[in-house]
């Protein structure tokens, strides 16, 4: 796959004005992606869910202008400090989207979880965008493919935020070359649909251990790959992750799912403390909460799995029949390491919407 192929060449603009509107949502990382190079090509591939109940609502209004300009609304308010990250990744997509340059646009933006949760809206907020845009693309070539389409989306959705590229598709999505995921690519995401039934309704509990900003942003995090002493074994072994991952997904096999899905996100920590500089995201309560499932887990025999974003927050991932185990074990227990005994019942996802 080459760039070339998602650069609008059209040369007349000839709608005036509109409106579009998306649903997209937030995903989890099984194989985390840590670690880019140039213009948001990953270091190493990774596959996600794709949520349900996380997600952004955006509406992209735009008008005929002299030059591209644009205003941001959060929940009907402006929000200048969100304009900048827009801003940025405006320009980045203009030379695929050179119509942007013909509109003044009012993004409107909405996310069903707390800004405050600690839980990151870059995925969501810029897959919707990204789906907006490319909507607009539509009306002016009705000659785009619904698969196309859903490509262009994540190839400027990674534009945005690496991982945003992964939310336009449901349920399991890989990006990232990788030998066995066959139309797997660095430049978009890709659905990956042969998994067992099982992971169709996964349930993804997000214990809200530290709702606050984060300490150090994943950009910087990202960048530290760059020098880290680590890195090339790293990468190396989020391959053998997403290979051994795959065979998991496929045959229904929870204990090897858990096994790879935890070290991973340990990993991923891993990599920041042994950063240079070196930094910690995970909170005294991350830690309580994980040996609680741990001993949980072993106590009945389920397959309760934790995971981690770059944040402290934990994700507790499993299967729908263990529902009534891991709402006790919330409840009981783990509710008691959460800001506010706060956290977010989701679950594996149908993807985006136009709404
Ligand atoms: O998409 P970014 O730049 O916010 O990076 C996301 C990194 C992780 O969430 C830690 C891992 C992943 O693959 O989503």
């Amino acid at each position: 796959m080459n760039v070339q192929k998602f650069i609008f060449d059209k040369e007349e603009v000839s709608i005036n004005d509109g409106e579009t509107s998306w649903k997209s949502p937030s995903n989890i990382a099984l194989v985390k992606y840590w670690g880019k190079i140039g213009e948001q090509i990953p270091a190493n591939p990774s596959i996600s869910f794709t949520l349900n109940n996380c997600h952004t609502i955006t509406t992209l209004k735009y008008k005929k202008a002299e030059s591209l300009s644009f205003k941001v609304f959060v929940e009907g308010k402006r929000e200048e400090s969100f304009e900048p990250k827009i801003e940025k990744f405006l320009n980045r997509i203009k030379k695929y989207c050179s119509f942007i340059d013909y509109y003044a646009f009012e993004i409107h933006t909405q996310n069903t979880f707390p800004h405050s949760s600690g839980i990151a809206s870059s995925a969501s907020g810029l897959s919707a965008l990204a789906l907006c845009i490319t909507s607009i693309e539509k009306t002016l070539d009705h000659s785009i493919t619904e698969e196309y389409f859903k490509e262009k989306a994540s190839f400027l959705a990674r534009l945005g935020s690496g991982s945003a590229c992964r939310s336009v598709y449901p349920e399991l999505v890989v990006w990232g070359k990788n030998k066995s995921f066959e139309n797997s690519s660095d430049l978009v995401a890709v659905p990956f649909d042969g998994a067992h039934n099982v992971f169709k309704d996964f349930q993804d509990t997000i214990l809200l251990v530290d709702k606050g900003q984060k300490v150090v942003s994943s950009t910087v995090g990202h960048n530290l790959m760059h020098h880290h002493p680590f890195a090339k074994q790293r990468f190396e072994q989020a391959h053998q992750n997403l290979e051994k991952l795959k065979e998991a997904l496929v045959s229904g096999d929870l204990k090897t799912f858990t096994a790879i899905v935890e070290s991973e996100a340990l990993t991923l920590h891993a990599m920041m403390m042994t950063s240079d500089p070196y930094f910690i995201l995970m909170k005294p309560n991350t830690l309580k909460i994980i040996e609680e499932v741990w001993d949980y887990r072993k106590k009945h025999n389920l397959n309760l799995t934790i995971t981690l974003d770059a944040g402290a927050n934990v994700h507790l991932l499993y299967p729908k029949s263990e529902e009534k185990y891991a709402m006790n074990l919330i409840n009981s227990s783990l509710i008691q390491f959460c800001e506010n005994k706060s956290y977010i019942c989701d679950e594996v996802g149908s993807g985006s919407e136009e709404i």
